[in-house]
């Protein structure tokens, strides 16, 4: 904001605006229009739990709960919006409550928060506040409704709702399943045996006993109160925003029509119409508008009629509304017909965006949007099926014509205005006198990568038909019909007009079918540019196909269901149709989460470690109060900073400007690598630098070229976004794959010592071996870290040269080190503090340096402070993230599918600079060596590309091999046609081959637990039964596949030296400092735990109340130095382990004085030896550094996977039915961490094997650049039921109090999902085969990562509809 801004508390004037947040009354006169409520809260409030986590509406980071109040009706709206989007002048007269407003650490925690907490539902805790207010409104809304009042200590709320308040928010860390399961604890329906593992209860503890446990509930905790002073101001004629705020709230079209030709007259360019806003999230803005025109409070735009020939519907009213009104009015006296079309539009409705999102959408804004600029829109294409009308006024102009030509026509002007809609009532055309049944069937579709919303589809159609029987044949005629369809890459919706014609009057069998689809093909064709054009149209057809095959087939049962008149198609109560229509019901998959179970078994001997406690700050975390690093307030004088990035893969720089007449508001500098004082280091490694900015070279598109500073982030990443770069690519030729690297010899070194050994002699392996597959190749992409809190820094200069730097880190010691290299100054004038990560998942580690660097180096120049928030869209350009890969390898291999010999080359491109790339050779052989191979060769290059440098993300290289390993035991066991399964057992190691792969690392003989895993997941999940079920099913279905695998995973890990500090205080609480940072993974709550166990052996008192006493802060690089990397698993064990040493020498020093005064009072309690400790002048703060023995410094960990997945061979969607895991912690030392651990990361992997796209342009530009295109997995993606058992396998002798790593080896068990995917995919073949569709029945196929639908569907068969009716026609 440009500081116009004043919030005041005095009486209101004539230009001011009104609102209340959490209660607090605001006024403020002069805003920039253009702000948004995020903005203002973040920057202008102290209440800092609504997270940036997106800036488009796609996370849920932001969420907020608006209340209005309607002074006639005395009656308060309460809902949630995002407040990225909404504009601070819409909140006018309302209530906002964030999560500071449900509880507070203050006033009390709200028991929303007290569950999440209680149910491990936080991690990082990024998506936490916006998780509870989205919670907390749908408690408000169900406790409003009259439904009858449940049981004590619930809401009115059912479980499914419950489950669905949340499925529009983001979390990256927890894998949802304990967020569902806290939402779920408030719901009246709920079965506390559903509820999963939690803090307050035991198992099998009784109903009553449980909810005795939950932090209470009643329903006072729902009503969210609307402040009685804005009441008062609403009732006496509340002066609506202000002139000065250039924000027009016309109360009557004559007011619109006045104030449009006025702003026409004056300047039509920098004024917007606006309703909810949302529209900015998919077209950002770059530039400020001046004026805005609300168009919320014309009474004409917001009416919803219900008329004799339809309902109208204003431009105004919001999805949500919409929603409403077509459910309200499916419950009145429509017909049958009729209310079947209703409710169809409203379910479709309800899968658009997200709750938040809807709230504020309006019907006119996204029909404008699709008229105007082509969005691909779900309303246009619904209400084009049901011939929908709309209204425009255009100056005095006042037009109603169909939506159709409304959607052809050019785009509307400015100030056209779209007035409403109106959708009529439908019913058929029933011919009573001729004695034909005629039928109404009406069902929209959409192809969306997440199946109940916040994803833009790859095509939505919906089909309105008129069927009848006809007399003599039986049949079933098309009397007329309507099919729309959009979203496929088409400049709007469109009616399949040659397709109705051809199927008007006609009676429906396969062969008219096929010849409909023939014309549908050429019909429903994206334009040029859109992605996997070919799947698109081909939804087209299926979707066709799953509307009108089910009235070809069973014509008895049809003729019964056209007589009976039932409801709607899809509702037939014969059961055969049913069937043929279950076949395809989408809807039967839009339950979330149906299941899930945890086995824990609990460890006292080194008690309080062990527990199950909950994390520390969880509950801060959930009301927003815990403080990352952009909420600590801006010190005086503060500038912001944003990247220009290179949008060339190797060019020299000659120069930036910014584009001719943009204003650069706000802009105070840009800074370049010409500013930097000391070295141009961004970033370093124990293998290399990489430069702060391009030098007068660019080697990457998304390397960073200069930081423009500015007084607001907004303005600078405004300003960023208007740089030109002038580049001159003469004679330079990038290399961008890693076949060219190879050719061009362009690799990095790996240092021997990391460079894996070879096992065995391949030549004889080969030679042993009964068969051979020769160079067969796999390649894998990249993935984004996808963390809610994006790399963020805030610099500030200090005497004497100095910089504090507070940065969102993984390795603050090697950012502090990089901040000095660049500055040039010595170490000791640079202190770099991180107290929480908003979720790192690796990225966070070498790549948040520069971000930090960067900021002091502005700071440094300006000496002002400097902070960066770097915008979702940069990070995503300038991450790297996951090294893509090609790999080649032969294999030979008995008959009975034991593998003999295997060999692989593998290019990993590493980008421009080396980071921390030479770990991945010895990672991914590490992982693939989970089967015994007999021998194993190998050739691994690191390729030096132009493109952004690779990091480690959460198991890097680890789940690429693991992939490796699965895909080429499925083509050993596909060659051999061998059931895959009984190919990975016999692989499986024997102890001897383990040790022999993996040396010392393989431990004990008794530690290899992976064989007893695999044969008790095998009972535990019943695969064997569940594999013949399975088979069954695929026998019966036509049109899903399903498939089932199980894998194992063994992942090798190190353990780092580890530095730990504890101190104890006067009053006998206690302080610690750790190397390792709390990235949400539990390592405070571990560390914590720690403490109180090794303090406790002093024996003073109960170790409870020692736990209470600790406090672990920030890490602070001056003040506990070589704090290394929190990365590879171990920093958790780790720091516990130096704590662990600093407590011994602390309990050393206060043993004797102890024990002397046990001798003269008793006993003693731990307050009082402290006191006296001090008296005593014993030194009560111990510091270590633990350092891992060689010999067990790295150690090796199990697990295993079964996965189900079900395929839609219409439109290519999986779902994961269920996946069993079991994992082994050893003795977990907080085993609720380590559950969130495993699910959190094998749903991240899910991501990574199902969804996560991560494409570049042809300069190797990163394109996905937020969450309309990057999809990570959502509530509704996890699997349906999920089951975890952590293996407690007791005693490991050289492990820290006999525990194992959880954060990263079961991320790599996902790829359980992707071979069942395959699994599926083969089935799918076989029968495409057996219909003539593919030439053989080729079960050897390469499924790529991610499997998304586009994938799958191809192969599938993408033509695989027109195989089954030519196959049918044929054969009849
Ligand atoms: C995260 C997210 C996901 C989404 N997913 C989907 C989806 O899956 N399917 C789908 O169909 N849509 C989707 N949308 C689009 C959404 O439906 C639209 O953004 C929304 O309906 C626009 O309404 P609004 O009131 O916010 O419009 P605004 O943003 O206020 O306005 C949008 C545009 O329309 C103009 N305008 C608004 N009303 C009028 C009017 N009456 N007359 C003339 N001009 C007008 C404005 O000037 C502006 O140019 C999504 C949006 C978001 C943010
Ligand atoms: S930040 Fe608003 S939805 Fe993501
Ligand atoms: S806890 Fe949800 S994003 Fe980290």
């Amino acid at each position: 904001m440009s500081g116009q801004t004043q919030t005041t508390t005095t009486q209101q004037t004539e230009k001011s605006l009104v609102f209340a947040v959490n209660g607090e009354r605001f006024e403020l006169s002069e805003v920039n229009p253009s702000t948004t409520l995020l903005e203002f809260l973040r920057s202008q409030t102290s209440f800092k739990s609504v997270k940036l986590g997106c800036g488009e509406g796609g996370c849920g980071a932001c969420v907020v709960l608006l209340s209005k109040y309607d002074a006639v009706l005395d009656k308060v709206e309460d809902f949630t919006v995002s407040s990225c989007l909404t504009l601070l002048c819409s909140v006018n007269g309302c209530s906002v409550t964030t999560a500071e407003g449900v509880g507070n650490s203050k006033n009390g925690f709200h028991p929303i928060q007290e569950r999440f907490s209680g149910f491990h539902a936080s991690q990082c805790g990024y998506c936490t506040p916006g998780m509870c207010v989205s919670l907390y409104s749908a408690l408000v809304n169900a406790d409003k409704t009259n439904r009858p009042e449940p049981r004590p200590g619930f809401s009115k709320l059912t479980v499914s709702e419950a489950e669905k308040s949340i499925s529009g928010n983001l979390c990256r860390c927890t894998g949802y399943r304990p967020i569902a399961d806290a939402c779920k604890t408030f719901a009246a329906d709920v079965d506390m045996e559903d509820l999963g593992f939690n803090y307050f209860w035991k198992k099998g503890e009784s109903d009553e006993v449980k909810l005795s446990r939950l932090p209470p509930y009643t329903h006072n905790n729902a009503t969210c109160m609307f402040p009685e002073f804005l009441k008062m101001e609403i009732k006496a004629g509340f002066n609506l925003a202000s002139e000065g705020c250039h924000w027009y709230s016309p109360v009557s079209l004559e007011q619109l029509q006045s104030l449009l030709q006025m702003v026409e007259v004056n300047d039509g360019t920098s004024t917007k119409i606006v309703v909810g806003n949302t529209g900015m999230g998919y077209y950002k803005e770059l530039v400020h508008h001046k004026n805005y025109i609300d168009l919320r409070y014309i009474p004409e735009l917001s009416i919803i009629r219900k008329e004799q020939t339809g309902i109208e519907i204003g431009a105004s009213v919001t999805i949500s509304k919409a929603i409403e009104a077509l459910k309200e009015e499916n419950k009145g006296g429509l017909n049958q017909e009729g209310k079947l079309v209703f409710e169809k539009l409203a379910n479709h409705m309800e899968r658009i965006a997200t709750g938040f999102v809807r709230n504020s959408a309006s019907i006119g804004g996204n029909l404008i949007m699709a008229q105007r600029k082509h969005f691909p829109s779900d309303i246009a294409t619904i209400l084009l099926s049901v011939d929908s009308m709309v209204d425009i006024l255009t100056g005095q102009r006042h037009e109603t014509i169909t939506l159709e030509e409304f959607l052809g026509r050019p785009p509307l002007i400015f100030k056209s205005v779209l007035l409403g809609i109106k959708i009529p009532y439908w019913r058929s055309s029933r011919d009573l006198s001729s004695k034909t049944y005629t039928k109404l069937v009406y069902e929209t579709y959409r192809g969306a990568p997440r199946p109940i919303g916040n994803a833009l589809p790859y095509l939505n159609a919906a089909f309105l038909a008129e069927v009848s029987l006809c007399k003599n044949s039986a049949g079933v005629m098309l009397n007329n019909c309507r099919f729309a369809f959009g979203a496929y890459g088409t400049k709007h919706s469109i009616r399949a007009r040659k397709v109705e014609e051809f199927l008007s009057a006609k009676l429906l069998n396969d062969s008219v079918l096929y010849e409909a689809i023939k014309l549908l093909e050429i019909t429903v064709i994206p334009e040029d540019g859109t992605s996997s054009p070919a799947f698109r149209s081909s939804l087209a057809v299926g979707f066709l196909f799953e509307f009108l095959s089910p009235l070809i087939n069973n014509s008895a049962d049809i003729s019964s269901f056209l007589c009976n008149g039932y409801n709607s198609a899809l509702q037939f109560n014969d059961s055969k149709i049913k069937q043929n229509f279950d076949q395809f019901d989408q809807t039967k998959f839009s339950t979330l989460l149906s299941s899930a179970k945890q086995v824990i078994q609990l460890n006292e001997e080194y008690h309080p470690v062990g527990e199950p406690i909950t994390k520390v700050g969880a509950t801060l975390q959930a009301s927003g109060e815990a403080v990352y690093v952009d909420d600590i307030p801006s010190p005086r004088n503060c500038l912001h900073g944003a990247f220009i990035y290179s949008t060339e893969p190797l060019a020299r720089v000659k120069g930036i400007k910014f584009k001719p007449e943009s204003s650069l508001d706000g802009v105070t500098t840009v800074i370049s690598f010409k500013d930097i004082p000391g070295e141009n280091v961004g970033a370093w490694t124990m293998f290399g630098t990489e430069p702060l900015y391009a030098d007068e070279l660019t080697q990457c598109a998304g390397q960073r070229i200069a930081l423009v500073v500015a007084n607001t982030q907004k303005n600078a990443d405004m300003a960023a976004n208007l740089a030109v770069i002038d580049y001159d690519k003469k004679d330079l030729e990038p290399i961008l794959s890693v076949e060219e690297a190879f050719e061009r010899c362009s690799f990095f070194d790996v240092p021997p010592y990391l460079y894996p050994e070879q096992v065995g002699d391949f030549s004889k392996g080969m030679a042993e071996a009964d068969h051979q597959i020769l160079s067969a190749e796999v390649k894998l992409g990249s993935q984004y870290y996808f963390y809610m809190e994006t790399q963020t820094a805030l610099a500030v200069p200090d005497e004497d040269n100095c910089m504090i730097v507070y940065s969102s880190s993984q390795c603050p010691e090697f950012a502090h080190e990089t901040i000095a290299k660049c500055l040039g100054v010595p170490g000791h004038n640079v202190r770099v503090i991180t107290r929480r990560v908003g979720g790192g998942f690796g990225g966070k580690a070498i790549k948040a340096m520069p971000v930090s660097t960067s900021c002091a180096v502005a700071a440094y120049k300006l000496q002002r402070p400097v902070r960066m928030y770097v915008n979702r869209k940069t990070d995503m350009i300038m991450a790297g993230g996951r090294h893509p890969m090609k790999i080649t390898y032969s294999v030979g291999f008995k008959t009975n599918g034991k593998i003999t010999a295997l060999k692989l080359d593998i290019l990993i491109d590493a980008g421009m600079s080396v980071d921390v790339s030479p770990i991945m050779p010895h990672n991914m052989l590490s992982s693939l060596k989970k089967y015994d191979w007999g021998a194993l060769a190998f050739d691994i290059k690191l390729c030096k590309t132009n493109r952004p440098s690779r990091s480690a993300m959460r198991a890097p290289g680890e789940v690429q091999a693991s992939f490796v390993a699965e895909a080429l035991i499925e083509h050993v066991a596909s060659t051999l046609a061998l059931e895959v399964d009984s190919v990975r057992s016999i692989n499986l190691h024997k102890y001897d081959s383990l040790e022999l792969f993996f040396k010392t690392s393989a431990g004990e003989p008794l530690e290899y637990t992976l064989p007893s895993i695999w044969d008790k997941l095998a009972l535990s999940s019943s695969f064997y039964q569940r594999t013949e079920t399975v088979k069954e099913f695929n026998r019966c279905n036509q049109w899903k596949k399903r498939g089932i695998s199980r894998v194992p995973i063994v992942h090798e890990v190190l353990l780092r030296a580890t530095p730990g500090k504890v101190s104890i205080l006067h009053d006998g609480s206690i302080v610690v400092e750790v190397g390792g940072i709390e990235l949400g993974q539990g390592l405070w709550t571990k560390v914590k735990q720690m403490t109180a166990y090794a303090l406790s052996l002093i024996q003073c008192g109960a170790t409870e109340e020692l736990l209470e006493k600790v406090r672990v802060i920030q890490a602070d690089t001056l003040s506990l130095i070589q704090g290394g990397l929190t990365a590879g698993s171990t920093t958790s064990e780790s720091s516990c382990e130096s704590i662990r040493l600093c407590c011994n020498i602390l309990v050393d020093r206060l043993t004797a004085l102890k024990e002397r005064l046990v001798e003269q009072m008793g006993s003693i309690k731990w307050e009082t030896l402290i006191l006296q400790a001090y008296q005593n002048s014993v030194n009560l703060s111990a510091s270590s550094l633990y350092v891992p023995d060689f010999s067990s410094m790295k150690y090796l960990n199990y697990g295993a996977a079964v996965s189900e997945v079900e395929v839609n061979l219409l439109t290519g969607q999986t779902t994961t039915l269920q996946t069993d895991i079991i994992y082994d912690c050893g003795q977990s030392l907080n085993p609720a961490v380590d559950l969130g651990q495993i699910e959190g990361a094998f749903v991240q992997g899910i991501g990574f094997f199902m969804l996560e796209e991560y494409p570049t342009n042809s300069n190797g530009l990163v394109v996905a650049e937020g969450t309309w295109t990057y999809k990570i997995p959502t509530v509704d993606t996890i699997p349906k039921k999920f089951n975890v058992e952590i293996l407690n396998s007791g005693h490991h002798k050289h492990r820290i109090l006999s525990s194992k790593a959880s954060g990263e080896p079961p991320l790599t068990l996902a790829v359980s999902v992707h071979c069942a995917i395959r699994a599926a995919i083969k089935e799918a073949r076989q029968q495409l085969h057996s219909w003539g569709g593919i030439d053989e029945s080729n079960s050897t196929f390469q499924l790529e990562v991610p499997a998304t639908m586009p994938v799958v569907k191809e192969l599938c068969g993408l033509d695989s509809v027109q195989r089954f009716l030519q196959w049918t026609i044929g054969s009849k």
